[in-house]
């Protein structure tokens, strides 16, 4: 029988015990008796014989078996295993001056725990917040402060700490930072760093309600989500000031961590390497410079479908009519107004390996667009509108020379549902049809929910009415299923 001491311990063992107890704030004794206990043999007690005494430099716990036995036995800490995206990835830790730079320590010891290597950047404000000390210590790193320093430009400088990491974080992302990377200022560290990087950039914003909801701030948010930048939070809940509360606390480090990892996550995904064509949203179609016809679709249903294919790793490229909601995560999407200019795009993007046409296109413009307001006058009749018809996107889609291996188009009906999908199947050369009824009474033009059928050649599915995410879930997971097979 073997008699151990925990500072004896193997150092692979004292590490998973340490990082094991780190997670769950517990001392290293607590953690062995925990994970004991967790396997039904608590400490102390007579099978592992163990004793508790104490040196005088902290308690320590006696065994009488392998060691080896105990880190086996030693189930993963929180984060362990779940966090192997982060296994030895660069991150780019760019501290701003906000009260919320305090839960930046909790942050590198997260992410420390899962593997990753912390580089932490200080603004020189936010010195007044967190030690250079403190962050250091927690990173086991140098911490950068200085643009014009002269050894850290020679030894690694900003273009370098800038392009050595695998992402940027900037946590807090204070107003100040977020106006500056929106106007692609860089006399600072920092800044300099965000402009001159050329690796994606994950920003956890931190602020008062007020500056966060300011027209400025609003505006800096639309070009750095429009630059591609990636955001967590900002949260709703009490701010550090007493009696503030509303949008703009930071996001918890598990929560930041958690939008680390689906960004470093590189495990295959069932749709790497597949390309799929998308259109959403209605169409614009001119009547003269001021007036069109529209339709009530929001592309709600069409944009979380683009994203939930992206987050299979598809490949994603989306046409979008005139929408108001932002563009979906991960999806590079191409504006248009017309039919015409989102055939135009359409036929642009071909081939892929699928098409999903969910648009609501207008089926008809008028024949001749007014180059002028159209004018009332006294004693006129209404003006008559010529229409005439649009290009049948989806029907060029599938009866294209091009013409992807699946291709899926919506019908938005609101009488004879399953017999206007049906014919549309044939007659637009479609594989699928996603069939929804959008009668007044369903709300689901604008709407957040959606009860759909999918009319294929071998039969009806009828899906349950569920959300617009969910059911881009499931269609999603079923355009991989059927991109997986040979033939569709
Ligand atoms: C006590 C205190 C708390 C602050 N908290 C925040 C904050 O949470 N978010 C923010 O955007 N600015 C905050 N500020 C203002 C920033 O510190 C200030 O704009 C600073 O210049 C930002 O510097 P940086 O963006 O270079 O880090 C705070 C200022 C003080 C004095």
């Amino acid at each position: 029988m073997a008699s151990i001491t925990i500072r004896n311990l193997d150092g692979a063992i004292k590490e998973k015990l340490r990082l094991r107890a780190a997670a769950h704030g517990r001392s290293m004794e607590e953690e062995v008796r925990l994970v004991l206990g967790e396997l039904g043999d608590p400490l102390p007690s007579p099978s592992w014989g163990g004793t508790e005494r104490s040196d005088g430099e902290g308690s320590f716990l006696t065994l009488h078996k392998d060691p080896s036995l105990l880190l086996r036995s030693l189930p993963p800490h929180e984060g362990e295993g779940k966090g192997s995206a982060l296994s030895g990835r660069r991150i780019l830790l760019i501290i701003g001056a906000g009260i919320a730079a305090y839960k930046c320590l909790d942050l590198i010891r997260r992410l420390r725990e899962r593997g990753a290597q912390v580089r932490p950047v200080l603004t020189k404000a936010a010195e007044e917040f967190v030690t250079p000390l403190a962050v250091g210590a927690l990173a086991a790193d140098k911490v950068f402060t200085e643009l014009f320093s002269r050894e850290d430009e020679h030894d690694v400088g900003h273009i370098r700490l800038s392009r050595e990491a695998d992402l940027i974080v900037v946590a807090p992302a204070t107003a100040d930072l977020m106006a500056k990377m929106a106007t692609g200022l860089a006399n600072d560290l920092a800044s300099a760093i965000l402009l001159a990087t050329d690796k994606r950039v994950l920003i956890a914003p931190a602020m008062n309600p007020r500056m966060w909801g300011h027209p400025a701030t609003k505006r800096n948010r639309a070009m750095l989500e429009k630059d591609g930048i990636r955001f967590v939070g900002p949260n709703k809940g009490e701010m550090a000031e007493s009696g503030e509360s509303g949008d703009g606390r930071m996001a918890e480090p598990l929560e930041i961590v958690g939008a680390i990892e689906k960004l470093l996550d590189r495990s295959p995904k069932p749709l790497t390497g597949k390309t799929i064509v998308m259109t959403s949203g209605p169409t614009h179609e001119p009547i003269d410079p001021v007036r069109y016809i529209a339709n009530r679709s929001s592309g709600k249903q069409g944009h979380a479908i683009a994203a939930a294919l992206a987050r299979l790793g598809a490949t994603v490229r989306l046409v979008s009519g005139p929408v108001t909601i932002p563009d979906p995560e991960d999806v590079a999407v191409i504006h248009v107004s017309t039919a015409r200019e989102m055939r135009d795009a359409v036929e642009q993007l071909l081939p892929a390996d699928a098409a999903i046409m969910v648009a609501a296109v207008a089926d008809w413009r008028t024949a001749n667009e007014a180059g002028e307001k159209i004018k009332k006058k006294p004693g006129e009749k209404a003006p008559v509108l010529q229409m005439i018809e649009n290009p049948d996107i989806l029907a060029g889609v599938g009866h294209s020379k091009s013409r992807p291996r699946l291709v899926i188009g919506f019908a938005a009906e609101t009488q004879d549902l399953l017999a206007n999908a049906q014919r549309k199947l044939d007659k637009k050369g479609a594989d699928w049809i996603v069939a929804n009824d959008v009668s007044h009474a369903t709300g689901v033009m604008g709407g957040d929910r959606n009860a759909v059928r999918i009319v294929t050649r071998s039969g009806v599915e009828e899906w349950p009415d569920m959300s617009k995410e969910k059911v881009a879930e499931r269609l999603a997971a079923k355009i991989a299923a059927a991109l997986q097979t040979v033939e569709v």
